[in-house]
């Protein structure tokens, strides 16, 4: 008896670790591919550099999120400009579809609350 509850309550414990880490998988990718892709080089959390800030991307983005969220994405790989100044986005073009999508997500998740 003492053994099937212990292996029950170890079932539980490993299913309940499974569920509470999933959510926090891709938004853990997302800010790992932020920073290996230098990112942070022309962008920063709350204060604009030499790109707007990621806040400031959010709060001018996130409420047309479905809209948007491809363009940018593109953005992200093909770069751009025109948006906030003169200065153009650079391309990073090792960056793949599904990446930049998921970086996208995370950044219109950072609008200021
Ligand atoms: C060399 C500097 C530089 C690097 C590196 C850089 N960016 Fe940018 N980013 C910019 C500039 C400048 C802009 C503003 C472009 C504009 O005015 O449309 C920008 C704009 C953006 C925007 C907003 C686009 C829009 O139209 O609103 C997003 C999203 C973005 N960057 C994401 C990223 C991500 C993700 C990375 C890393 C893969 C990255 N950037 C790396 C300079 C950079």
């Amino acid at each position: 008896m003492i053994n099937v509850l212990y292996r029950y309550t170890s079932y539980l414990f490993f299913l309940y670790v499974f569920i509470i880490s999933f959510p926090a998988y891709g938004q853990d990718q997302a800010e790992t591919l932020i920073n290996d892709e230098m990112c942070y080089a022309c962008h920063q959390l709350d204060s604009a550099s030499i790109g707007p800030s990621w806040q400031a991307i959010a709060a001018r983005h996130a409420e047309r999120r479905d809209q948007v969220m491809q363009v940018l994405a593109g953005k992200i790989i093909r770069g751009g400009g025109g948006n906030w100044g003169v200065v153009p986005m650079v391309p990073n073009q090792r960056v793949s579809d599904e990446q930049a999508l998921l970086m996208m997500q995370w950044i219109l998740e950072q609008a200021p609350r």
